[in-house]
């Protein structure tokens, strides 16, 4: 059979810097923070170089928590669009900014809000429960939002302060749901499960990541323990493969990216397969040095990520440009559920 072409790496955003190139530009970014008063936030998948200087790295629930929290007047955020739009309706006094306004994000792209309106039109009274990664617009239509970090506790709360029989609406990554339906015992319990109606939306990046990459990193690293995003594509087989006993429960962990970074900073001599974008595996690298990092999938990179480069950065600082500012009538309405969930942690 003829083999396909394959991308080997994230397509190039202009020509590649040297290290005195991201060393000069790095600094200058620094100067240009300090007269702009701007805070730096990352996301965990970002390229190496603005991790490397940004005041914060971190997941969406972090990201989220830093720009409610910062005292800069400007946010310079490196991650991709609906990250800026959530920090411009936690921050709506200052400036947002994001050094390329076409980082987008598939999985936010999965749900619209006339979609939205449309699925609670035929569930009235069902309380809607959407991940961050969604535009403003879905985020005003919902009751709470949740990350990967904290996806199980957010569902669960609601059944505490709303009752078990609350009928909820959970959107738009499948992947996140099915792990919620396994995580809250719903998968055996028909009834219950009959009342949490789950998204068919996906990331093209997580989903790019099947069960056979699991089961052929299983076969060439049977020592490696599994860290896994929620989102992928492989996740429901890795647990079936717990389930089955082919695999221990103990080494298999589905975590946000920084749950992945906590969890190899506290293990950092082992052996891990690493389920999510590839960009992970350098805070991961930076914070254990020792560890035998696999990534399962050399393919799945984020070019939404990627398409925030150090240049990019630089010029929106001395510019100004990229501001991303979400109307006021739909961020007043997009605060509530970001805010319940950044309370319920
Ligand atoms: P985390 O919240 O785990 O960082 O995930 C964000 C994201 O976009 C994953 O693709
Ligand atoms: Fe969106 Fe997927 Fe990229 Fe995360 S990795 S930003 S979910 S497209």
């Amino acid at each position: 059979m003829q083999e396909l072409p394959t991308i080997q790496a994230p397509p190039a955003q202009g020509p590649e810097l040297t290290p005195e190139e991201i060393k000069a530009m790095s600094a200058e970014v620094r100067e240009l923070a300090k007269e702009r008063d701007a805070v730096i936030l990352a996301h965990n998948y970002e390229l190496p170089e603005l991790q490397d200087l940004a005041d914060y790295v971190g997941d969406s629930l972090g990201l989220s928590r830093a720009a409610a929290a910062t005292d800069s007047s400007v946010i310079a955020f490196c991650g991709v669009h609906f990250m800026a739009e959530t920090a411009s309706v936690l921050s709506p006094e200052k400036t947002v900014l994001i050094p390329d306004l076409d980082a987008g994000c598939s999985l936010a792209d999965s749900i619209t809000a006339p979609q939205l309106q449309a699925w609670k039109d035929e569930h009235p009274g069902a309380l809607v429960v959407m991940y961050v990664n969604t535009s403003a617009e879905v985020k005003a239509l919902t009751d709470y939002c949740c990350t990967s970090s904290n996806a199980v506790k957010v569902v669960e709360h609601i059944w505490e302060e709303h009752g078990a029989e609350t009928e909820i609406l959970f959107g738009p990554d499948m992947w996140l749901g099915a792990f919620v339906e396994r995580e809250t015992g719903l998968v055996e319990d028909p009834e219950r499960r009959a009342r949490f109606h789950v998204w068919d939306g996906e990331c093209h990046v997580h989903a790019g990541i099947r069960p056979d990459d699991i089961t052929e990193m299983r076969a060439e690293h049977p020592e490696a323990e599994f860290l896994i995003h929620p989102e992928c594509g492989c996740s429901t087989q890795a647990m079936e493969y717990v389930a089955a006993g082919d695999i221990s429960g103990e080494g298999v962990h589905m975590l946000s990216t920084s749950g992945m970074l906590s969890y190899v900073e506290q293990n950092p001599t082992g052996s891990f397969i690493v389920a999510t974008e590839t960009g992970m595996l350098y805070p991961l690298e930076k914070a254990a040095p020792q560890a035998h990092l696999i990534a399962a999938n050399r393919m799945a990179f984020c070019k939404y990520m990627k398409m925030i480069t150090l240049p990019k950065l630089r010029d929106c600082l001395r510019d100004m440009t990229g501001e991303v500012k979400v109307p006021p009538e739909i961020a007043e309405k997009a605060r509530i559920p970001i805010e319940r969930m950044v309370a319920i942690g």
